[in-house]
């Protein structure tokens, strides 16, 4: 039985990290999503705000859960005994990026590989950076984040 660990910060969930995560069942027996909590990043949701989020997205799964951890990803895979990282590729401009930190997880610890999921195209450019910054400047962001996100998303910028 496989499981992959889905680290991000998710702040907050968007339909396109539910697709990568929905994609990642068809592959993955099981998958815990990881939520960084990295207080020097300001987040916007705390990160048991963003646990409860992607908890109400996947309820309905007993195959998804959702789970937090702070300092280097490796360590917590080695705690929770899991092999395989998967991440989400969008536009080319993640790549990059996504490549040194593949590279660094695995040298740090080599019998972890890192697996990548293309992200759906109708999400290709969707970000939870671009999603707050649009919902702060009062767009509407309602169809590139579950209901439940896009809910909370207004009642914290109206707080
Ligand atoms: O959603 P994000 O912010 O792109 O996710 C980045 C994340 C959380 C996967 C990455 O920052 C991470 O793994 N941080 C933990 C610290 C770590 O292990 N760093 C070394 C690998 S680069």
């Amino acid at each position: 039985m496989t499981t992959a660990v889905y680290p991000g910060s998710f702040d907050p969930l968007t339909r396109g990290h539910v697709s990568i995560i929905r994609s990642g069942l068809v592959v993955f027996e099981r998958i815990i999503v990881a939520v960084l909590r990295n207080p020097r990043k300001d987040p916007l949701f705390s990160v048991e705000e963003r646990v409860q989020m992607i908890r109400e997205e996947f309820g309905d799964t007993d195959r998804v859960e959702v789970d937090f951890f702070d300092g280097l990803l490796v360590d917590y895979c080695r705690k929770r005994k899991v092999r395989v990282v998967l991440r989400g590729l969008r536009a080319v401009a993640d790549f990059e990026y996504e490549l040194q930190m593949a590279n660094m997880n695995r040298h740090l610890e080599p019998s972890i590989e890192t697996v990548f999921i293309m992200a759906n195209d109708a999400y290709f450019y969707v970000s939870s950076n671009l999603v707050k910054e649009a919902a702060r400047l009062g767009g509407d962001v309602s169809r590139l984040v579950p209901d439940s996100v896009a809910r909370r998303l207004r009642e914290k910028l109206r707080a």
